[in-house]
């Protein structure tokens, strides 16, 4: 595929690249399909889509031999959030959450119709984007109908045309063909697929750039550049969608195909629920489970599910949290909550279960955490084979009850996400719901 490169111009009205297609093998697409209409998307999808067996208990893949990904992805990239005001978003992620940061592309670099913070912390890349101008249409669309949200995630990969000419051949949905984006410090490659409504799926390759970032972007000098110390947040562990009622099978098949991915567990009719509420999930991964990605989609209950309220007020299907690994969560969470970030409330008698749990565990599976630490910073544990995860849920980050994160450190080896803590993690969360009067 001849790949068409971008010379960045700081004039530019807009840093968003032309989308460029390659002439044969996807002529069907020659304009910019930037605006998919869902239904056709979803069509595609479904016409493609193929069934699962392990589709009615809790089923697992683990243990398997490692495989390689056929895409070449090597891990997770940047996420870009779009929200009403970037500068109040990026400067609570650099003195709550302890980011640095690195790039500013705005009217100062040239770019008229936008503002992106580029914000970093040790593995993490974040980008946060407002529009400026009304030109910015797709800008003010995205905010307007959905809130803060996670516009684009990226996966690096080691040939962004041989990516994409998988994926597509496997079904995925194009939005950016492959383009370099080029500046004197070299060239950026990227290309996009559509997945969950309005939410792109970034393919990237940044070999060959030395400048910040990507071209457009300059070093930021803004005197709270690096207001606050790094809290120890390393990288991405999983990107969790939320999607409608039977969309789950459809976008994880979706995954699978196109990404060359596999599922990994699913829960069905009955494995997550509380008294009101239910929901049914699955993780796809990649065959080197460096990706991770568990969709969910509302089941009937009682009540109005968490799921529900998500798409009700997201207005569809979209990014519900990313969860953020560490190396020790207890100074994570501790550097956390002194700088005012909001968790979800853990039930009372949660860790009355949790020192009667672990009373029972052999010496070498013990939790090796002060257990009334986490008590008193209100973490949450759930024990796996041989390992466990220690995890927390920030409350909705945004103004709207839609995307939180979720902070996570994997003892020995612990693959799961958590799920002995659906149940209190719902019922809080379901607390939550009612103050808003959204259950
Ligand atoms: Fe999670």
């Amino acid at each position: 595929m001849e790949q068409e490169t971008i010379q960045y111009r700081p004039n530019l009205a807009s840093c968003t690249p032309v989308v460029l297609l390659e002439p044969k093998r996807i002529q069907h697409h020659l304009q910019p399909p930037r605006s998919v209409p869902a239904s056709s998307a979803l069509g595609t999808a479904l016409k493609r889509g193929h069934s699962h067996s392990n589709t009615s208990s809790v089923s697992s893949s683990k243990g398997g031999p490692v495989k390689r990904n056929k895409l070449g992805i090597r891990n997770y990239d940047y996420v870009e959030f779009y929200v009403g005001s970037a500068k109040s978003v990026a400067y609570w992620h650099v003195t709550a959450l302890g980011f640095h940061l690195e790039g500013y592309l705005g009217p100062e670099t040239g770019v008229r119709d936008r503002v992106s913070y580029f914000l970093r912390q040790n593995r993490l890349k974040l980008v946060i984007t407002s529009p400026l101008q009304p030109e910015a249409y797709e800008l003010h669309h995205y905010v307007t109908k959905h809130g803060l949200g996670v516009k684009r995630w990226a996966l690096e990969v080691e040939d962004v045309e041989y990516a994409f000419q998988h994926a597509v051949d496997h079904g995925g949905i194009p939005v950016q063909t492959p383009h370099r984006l080029e500046d004197d410090h070299g060239y950026v490659s990227e290309a996009s697929l559509k997945v969950y409504d309005d939410t792109e799926l970034m393919l990237v390759n940044h070999d060959h750039y030395s400048g910040i970032f990507r071209p457009g972007f300059e070093a930021a000098s803004h005197p709270w550049a690096k207001q606050s110390l790094s809290v120890g947040l390393q990288q991405i562990d999983h990107v969790v969608g939320n999607v409608r009622e039977n969309e789950m099978e459809l976008w994880s098949n979706y995954l699978d195909r196109v990404l060359d991915f596999e599922d990994f567990i699913y829960f069905g009719p009955g494995d997550i629920s509380t008294r009101y509420s239910a929901l049914l999930s699955k993780v796809v991964v990649s065959k080197d489970k460096r990706i991770k990605n568990p969709i969910n989609e509302p089941y009937e209950g009682l009540k109005k599910s968490q799921i529900e309220e998500y798409l009700e007020h997201f207005q569809g299907s979209g990014v519900q949290h990313i969860a953020i690994s560490t190396q020790n969560i207890l100074h994570t969470i501790q550097a956390l909550r002194s700088r005012g970030v909001e968790f979800i409330d853990v039930p009372e008698d949660y860790y009355r279960r949790l020192y009667e749990q672990n009373e029972k565990l052999p010496m070498d599976q013990k939790i090796t955490e002060d257990l009334s630490l986490l008590q008193s910073y209100g973490i949450l544990c759930d024990h796996e084979g041989d390992g466990y995860l220690l995890q927390l849920f920030t409350k909705p980050i945004g103004d709207r009850p839609t995307f939180f994160y979720e902070i996570i450190q994997r003892r020995n080896g612990a693959e799961g996400f958590g799920q002995g803590n659906f149940q209190a993690l719902f019922e809080s969360i379901e607390r939550e719901q009612e103050r808003r009067g959204n259950l």
